[in-house]
């Protein structure tokens, strides 16, 4: 099987990026990550990168021409699919054309529930009964694309902010790599 070349877009801590890292390494599994992108410096899941020798690069989305210099750097390295794994910029729509149905994004809510930010403190605000994960394909609306997984668990009346990151986090761990897998399914 021939590994789609993948490049992973991150702002924060990378869990996901590390979990995506370690489930690409098995043989059969669809995608390989060639590329990290983050557009913070201080990004903690840029390690995972650097463990495991994958390329990264960090965009300073204040320049005019940052959308360039992906595009640069994605051709560079051949990338062909891309996951959006808690970047928290939101991606051109000359990226999306360049990249129609080849990029998919997580997110912790059920959507079209609680698109944007901010999912856990408006959640619990609204006494939501359920919380989970989706994936789903980036299209030019904020959150809108098809949906490819979702996975839910249901909210105690004792859960806060940190518990339902805790909960969401632990299925979106499952969800990413099986929507890749299910994409890639019959190709
Ligand atoms: C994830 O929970 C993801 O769903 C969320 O950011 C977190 C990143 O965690 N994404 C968004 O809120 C996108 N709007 P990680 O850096 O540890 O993978």
């Amino acid at each position: 099987m021939v590994k789609k070349k993948t490049c992973v877009f991150i702002s924060g801590k990378g869990t996901n990026l590390k979990n995506l890292i370690l489930q690409s390494r098995e043989k059969i599994f669809p995608i390989k990550i060639s590329l990290v992108i983050s557009d913070n410096k201080n990004a903690y899941g840029v390690i995972y990168a650097k463990k495991y020798q994958i390329p990264y690069i960090f965009i300073n989305t204040k320049l005019v021409n940052y959308e360039n210099t992906i595009l640069f750097n994605l051709r560079k390295y051949k990338i062909s699919f891309i996951c959006l794994a808690g970047y928290m910029k939101i991606v051109s729509n000359k990226l999306i054309k360049n990249y129609q149905r080849k990029i998919i994004n997580i997110h912790p809510s059920l959507l079209p529930k609680f698109k944007g930010l901010n999912t856990f403190s408006r959640m619990l605000k609204n006494k939501e009964k359920k919380g989970g994960c989706t994936v789903h394909y980036v299209n030019e609306k904020l959150d809108s694309g098809n949906t490819i997984i979702q996975k839910k668990f249901f909210i105690n009346d004792k859960d806060d902010e940190k518990i339902l990151k805790y909960k969401t986090q632990k299925l979106e761990y499952r969800a990413f790599p099986e929507a890749i897998i299910k994409i890639f399914r019959n190709s």
